[in-house]
């Protein structure tokens, strides 16, 4: 197994280049299920996140010529229609295969993904769009049989009760080969959604307003293949910003936009941060850093997928921050590793008080999910001494290539192997 051990104290300078959405890539790679016409993908990134959707496709049946970030895929034939426990429950997003499995096979059987570390993130949201639609669900043995009528999916207004990126992708998903009208009302607006509109579109669907609060899909009877290149991540960006600002360093983020990430830029400049658009990204530095409150919400509020780095990030402002997550019911983690590091943080219910100002020492940690354990390497950049972070396969689930990345800008870090556990 391996560790990453890090000694901290050295600002950020240099380029880094962001790598594809892999929240964008995971519902993109399944729309291959609904064509059997090739899917050429551009710009995904190599995570163990898409390496385990790519397992689950070819026990599928899908061929995957492999050549990322360029990417392949093609299902002429259905070769199962089972998603099985073993590969679903590492990985969640799996679950958005039963939409395709549906609209265009009929049936799908795919197990229930089980909680995570961050809460209990059930899948009701998603069955309730797929029955609308007219899929009669079963549940046995910890796996969801969905069906669908003889005569397929048929259009419908799915009224969302709470927003949900996951379900908004499953029902899209499923509409785009379903007779008639869908509209999804309370849809997620994520871009990840637009990213998926645009390749579906291109595919000969017909999805209109995504990114907007409703969608309306009109289905169509097939959808041939298509080129689409993944947008670039929005997550990674605003994590290598922060990384940057909590070094005390200037790092120029290439191939991306200040425009992925409105809410976390005003955000971050309101605590200080200072942004220069470039031709290609961005420049990210930090000024007078002080703390500021934040609450997490859907697009395009303050993602929680960033909440844990913006906390690392608090540790070292003026003042004090108050974060408050509303998305996950147990996505404060990272704290009591941050603690561990000195760092002065107390919880009250779904809120963290930082104050702010204690400068972090190196310490063993432990991550305990994918931006849990950045929020632990900034963290430790930025302290004195050596950290030391166990539990990285988190890290390789969601940042691709990270002490390359860092390194390339003057971190010293790096991977070790070591025995034990
Ligand atoms: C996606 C992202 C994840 C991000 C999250 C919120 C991917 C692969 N993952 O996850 O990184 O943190 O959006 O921005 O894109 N919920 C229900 N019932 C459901 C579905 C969701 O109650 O059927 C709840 C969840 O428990 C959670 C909230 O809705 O409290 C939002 O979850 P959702 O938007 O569905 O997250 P994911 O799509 O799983």
């Amino acid at each position: 197994m391996h560790k990453i051990r890090i000694l901290g104290g050295q600002p950020l300078a240099g380029d880094i280049t962001i790598s594809g959405a892999k929240n964008a890539a995971l519902p993109l790679l399944c729309v291959s299920l609904l064509t059997d016409q090739p899917m050429i993908f551009k710009n995904v990134p190599n995570l163990a996140d898409i390496r385990t959707l790519l397992e689950l496709l070819d026990q599928h049946g899908v061929s995957i010529n492999d050549n990322l970030p360029d990417l392949t895929l093609c299902t002429h034939t259905l070769k199962s229609n089972t998603a099985p426990y073993e590969i679903v429950r590492r990985m969640r997003a799996s679950f958005l295969v039963l939409g395709p499995l549906l609209g265009r096979h009929g049936s799908g059987i795919v197990s229930l993904p089980g909680g995570c570390a961050i809460g209990t993130r059930p899948v009701d949201l998603h069955l309730m769009g797929l029955e609308k639609l007219g899929a009669s669900i079963q549940l046995e043995s910890g796996y969801v049989h969905a069906t669908a009528p003889s005569n397929g999916l048929r259009g419908a207004d799915i009224s969302m009760p709470m927003i949900s990126v996951g379900a908004t992708e499953n029902v899209m998903l499923a509409a785009v080969l379903a007779k008639g009208t869908t509209r999804i009302i309370n849809a997620a607006r994520e871009p990840e959604i637009i990213d998926l509109a645009k390749c579906l579109n291109a595919m000969g669907a017909r999805v209109e307003h995504a990114g907007t609060d409703t969608i309306i899909i009109e289905g169509v009877d097939t959808l041939h293949g298509a080129t689409h290149t993944v947008q670039p991540d929005r997550i990674e960006t605003g994590t290598y910003a922060m990384a940057a600002a909590i070094t005390r360093g200037e790092v120029t983020l290439n191939e991306t936009s200040l425009d992925l990430i409105p809410t976390v830029v005003s955000v971050l400049e309101q605590a200080g941060m200072i942004f220069t658009p470039t031709e290609n990204g961005f420049k990210a530095k930090a000024g007078n850093l002080k703390g500021i409150d934040i609450m997490t919400e859907p697009f395009p509020g303050f993602s929680t997928d960033l909440q844990a780095q913006f906390m690392a990030l608090m540790t070292l402002a003026t003042g004090a921050s108050m974060i408050t997550e509303t998305i996950f019911e147990n996505r404060f983690m990272h704290v009591p590793e941050l603690c561990r590091m000195g760092a002065n943080i107390t919880v009250h219910g779904s809120s963290a008080l930082v104050r702010c100002g204690t400068p972090l020492k190196g310490a063993p940690v432990m991550a305990t999910d994918i931006r849990a354990s950045i929020s632990l390497v900034m963290a430790g950049l930025a302290a004195q001494g050596e950290t030391m972070i166990d539990r990285i396969y988190h890290l390789d689930r969601g940042y691709e290539t990270v002490e390359d990345k860092l390194r390339n800008c003057g971190a010293h870090i790096e991977r070790i192997a070591v025995s034990g556990d």
